[in-house]
């Protein structure tokens, strides 16, 4: 027994590895049961009359690999939609992928697996169409076995896709975005997203690990196999297993219920996300016949009308909203990309994100599971009354069911998933018998997962209560309604209650007008970062904090948005009218820009939410021209007080929540549209250059400090890898940050030179951005301005190419950077 146990062990971390194929030639199978399918395909953007035939030429079309944006390359108009990020997503793409199989594989059953492919997508392979998909967020799958040709012949999948203009209320993106996977195994197999994993009992001695397991079998004839069941821990020791027999008709299914028990399982949470695996193999006799692998975690959610146990511990929701777009990648998914903005989020202080509004990509679950966040995974934006003229309202119908149910079967393993979301805004909260659709998603999504809750975000808590909308939901998502929190609490005592999305507050990162701009546009296309400009439907992040903290039961928030994103550029949104709102064409909600610089709210949150020592000044100290004059600084800290100093001198010492700060907030808000916060600091500084620095104190002691410079003129560049050992596989991703300094090393807040990038070696130019909502100056290309100082070059290793990569920056009169970077095998 010991000895199978280890031989699973070496066969599971070759399965993780998932092999790479090159196009058109033979696949190597193996023993891999999924094989990637990303590399060697060919685009053609427009339509192509008889592109799905396999005879067709596509030498002409341009090669391709997989995940791809094909919209992200632009080119920006002004044309299209302000909810689109000015790109072109919709029209006609193709897809053509050739590959052989060896005559060897006969017997073996194959599906493809595509993770998402925006949109409406239609799949043939050797000219016989497969099906299709018109929802883009959601992985879809064919079986690919009778079409087959074997032997070395070529076998081609064409994949066309038709996504629309006004379908979407942000920037989709277009084309195969996400991974493609061949499935390959044996006449029995565990069927796609065949296990379901619960923990139904756990203490500290054990967990009761229950496994619902749905085993196929394609075959023509009746099979007898064992499926055994084994739980491996973080180390990948067998901690328990166990074996059931099976005996399975001719094109049979059977469902087989499985529990063992954990001795002191280790609990997943978000300080210690440990993940156990289950190895689920079937044999025939002796001979392995198909593993398939699921992470989990064992930990307790319970919800509760006052609170939110994470294993028995209260834990308050410090969520971000965020679209699915990776900044200047586009929607193209990438490993790393999505790795970084869950590391930038978690550094924040955030431990939880809604995937507003659609099903995330299965990476971006992986690495909340990982590094320990809180998921509300988020099905629609709207249901059956649209909210744009070609959006998902014309698909609802027939799908919805299908879709959602796809969703969670994909997604209940995940313990980061605490929470399914049935949509965001419906319409039909406004309508009598809207309750019925969210009756009808509702026991949906009990049916598939009866361990989680349900919630939807609703933004018309009037109507909804009062169309019983909200009583379909286990737990009420409220979405902008601080004010009035107070009232529905107290009229629904049993009610399950959290701020599904709050704030909407814009800036641009850096950017500071004086005086301080009220919510209007500015003829510089940008926001002043003083994190107090909100749309009338939205309010500063100090009025949520103040708003939760006075309703206790709240069980926190959502912030819109973590990241900004492409598309919804409010307020320059009426660029089809007023083209003096072009060329903004991307949110001003992220707390941290497109690039992935913070902006200065990102430290508020970081006070409010973390408890390492911290304190941020805002704004910049380069105010020529302004000397004398008044400049509000203020200062974010989860210290006792601070003291702020300007060249030396003491400017008074603050203690943090004495003195409440008045700020201008929207109407939603307060009816004089002032609010007065508790949770900044500030004063009102005669400008002198220099050096305007801050220290925090806790207890009398210094934890802190922080300052801003004065900077000289723009002198040098340097460049500042976010990481400087890379994977040679072709995806792994290097962020270097590009900063403009004068000559003493200051970061030149107002910089904006134009910088152009070199990249030689094992790696190449992925993409290039600043941060700059208002710029179509494009994201593939060798050169970028600096965006308040900062730029941000995204280099890409190239697969199997292993050395240095060599990456310099240069810009007239300024002493170029350079630095380098390992991609290794
Ligand atoms: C919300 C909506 C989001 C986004 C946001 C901007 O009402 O749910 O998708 O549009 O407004 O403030």
């Amino acid at each position: 027994m010991q000895l199978l146990f280890i031989a699973v062990l070496v066969l599971i971390s070759t399965v993780s590895n998932a092999q790479k194929v090159a196009g058109g030639a033979e696949l190597k199978i193996g023993n891999s049961r999924r094989i990637s399918l990303d590399d060697g395909w060919r685009f053609l953007k427009g339509d192509a009359a008889g592109a799905e035939r396999p005879a067709f030429d596509d030498s002409a079309w341009r090669p391709v690999g997989l995940p791809h944006d094909w919209a992200i390359e632009g080119p920006f108009d002004p044309k299209y939609n302000p909810h689109d990020g000015g790109l072109p997503f919709f029209g006609t793409g193709w897809y053509r992928k050739h590959f052989a199989l060896p005559a060897s594989a006969k017997g073996k059953y194959f599906s493809i697996e595509f993770d998402g492919a925006m949109s409406n997508a239609r799949v043939w392979l050797n000219g016989q169409e497969l099906g299709g998909r018109p929802n883009g967020y959601i992985g879809f799958a064919f079986d690919l076995t009778p079409h087959l040709k074997l032997g070395g012949a070529d076998n081609v999948i064409a994949v066309r896709l038709t996504p629309e203009d006004e379908s979407s209320r942000w920037y989709p993106g277009a084309g195969i975005y996400r991974n493609v996977w061949l499935d390959v195994t044996g006449p029995v197999h565990v069927a796609r997203w065949g296990t379901y994993v619960t923990t139904p009992e756990v203490s500290d001695s054990k967990a009761k690990v229950q496994v619902r397991t749905e085993v196929r079998n394609r075959g023509a004839k009746r099979a007898r196999v064992t499926l055994e069941t084994a739980v491996l821990d973080g180390q990948g020791k067998v901690v328990a297993h166990i074996t059931s027999v099976l005996a399975l008709a001719a094109g049979g299914e059977q469902k087989v219920v499985a529990s063992v028990e954990v001795p002191q399982p280790q609990r997943w949470d978000i300080d210690r996300p440990y993940l156990y695996k289950l190895v689920s193999t079937i044999r025939s006799g002796e001979r392995e016949i198909d593993r398939y692998v699921t992470a989990f975690g064992i930990r307790t959610v319970q919800f509760t009308k006052d609170d939110l146990l994470l294993n028995g511990r209260s834990i308050r929701l410090k969520g971000v909203c965020n679209h699915h777009d990776l900044g200047a990648l586009g929607a193209a998914v990438n490993r790393r990309a999505t790795e970084r903005q869950l590391q930038i989020m978690k550094a924040m202080g955030v431990n939880a994100i809604r995937t507003s509004h659609n099903p995330p990509s299965p990476e971006l679950l992986e690495f909340a599971d990982k590094l320990g966040l809180l998921v509300m995974d988020e099905a629609f934006d709207m249901w059956q009354i649209p909210k744009v003229k070609n959006g998902y309202s014309k698909y609802f119908d027939e799908w919805s069911e299908r879709d959602l149910t796809d969703q969670i079967r994909r997604d209940r393993n995940h313990p980061s998933v605490i929470l399914w979301s049935i949509g965001n805004e419906i319409e039909e909260q406004g309508s009598p018998d809207g309750w019925k659709v969210a009756r009808r998603l509702v026991e949906i999504c009990h049916r598939e997962d009866p361990t989680r809750m349900v919630t939807s975000a609703m933004n018309s808590p009037v109507a909804a209560i009062k169309n019983k909308f909200a009583d379909e939901l286990d737990v009420k998502g409220f979405n902008y309604a601080e004010r009035g929190y107070e009232q529905i609490l107290k009229e629904h005592p049993d009610w399950i209650v959290l701020a599904s999305e709050t704030e909407s507050v814009v800036s641009s990162r850096g950017v500071y007008h004086l005086p301080i701009e009220k919510y209007q546009k500015h003829p510089s296309l940008q926001l002043s970062s003083y994190d107090i400009i909100a749309p009338p439907w939205a309010y500063t992040a100090d009025v949520e904090f103040d708003a939760q903290e006075k309703n206790p039961r709240m069980l926190g928030e959502f912030v819109w948005t973590g990241f900004d994103y492409m598309g919804e550029p409010t307020p320059y949104f009426s660029r089809r009218t007023n083209k003096e709102d072009w060329p903004a064409r991307s949110s001003y909600f992220g707390i941290v820009d497109m690039a992935g610089f913070p902006k200065d709210r990102y430290y508020l949150y970081q006070s409010q939410w973390t408890a390492k020592p911290m304190v941020h000044v805002l704004p910049h100290w380069n105010w020529a021209k302004h000397e004398g004059k008044k400049i509000p600084v203020m200062v974010y800290t989860n210290a006792d007080e601070a003291e702020l100093f300007l060249n030396g001198k003491s400017l008074g010492k603050k203690a943090r929540w004495s003195e409440p700060v008045e700020l201008p907030v929207g109407k939603n808000v307060s009816d004089d549209l002032k609010f007065k916060s508790k949770y900044r600091l500030l004063w009102q500084v005669p400008y002198e250059p220099g050096t305007l620095n801050v220290v925090a104190y806790k207890d009398g002691k210094q934890i802190a400090t922080d300052e801003r410079k004065t900077a000289g003129t723009p002198a040098r560049i340097t460049l500042a890898p976010d990481r400087s050992r890379i994977a040679a596989d072709g995806e792994d991703l290097s962020f270097v940050t590009v900063r403009i300094e004068d000559k003493d090393g200051n970061l030149c807040p107002l910089a904006d030179n134009l910088v152009r990038f070199k990249v030689e070696g094992a790696g190449k130019i992925a993409a290039v951005d600043n941060g700059n909502a208002a710029t179509v100056e494009a994201f593939q290309a060798d050169y970028r301005k600096a965006f308040s100082g900062l730029a941000l070059l995204i280099v890409r290793s190239e697969k199997g190419k292993a050395g240095e990569i060599r990456i310099s920056a240069t810009s007239e009169e300024l002493k170029a950077g350079e630095t380098t970077i390992t991609s290794a095998r």
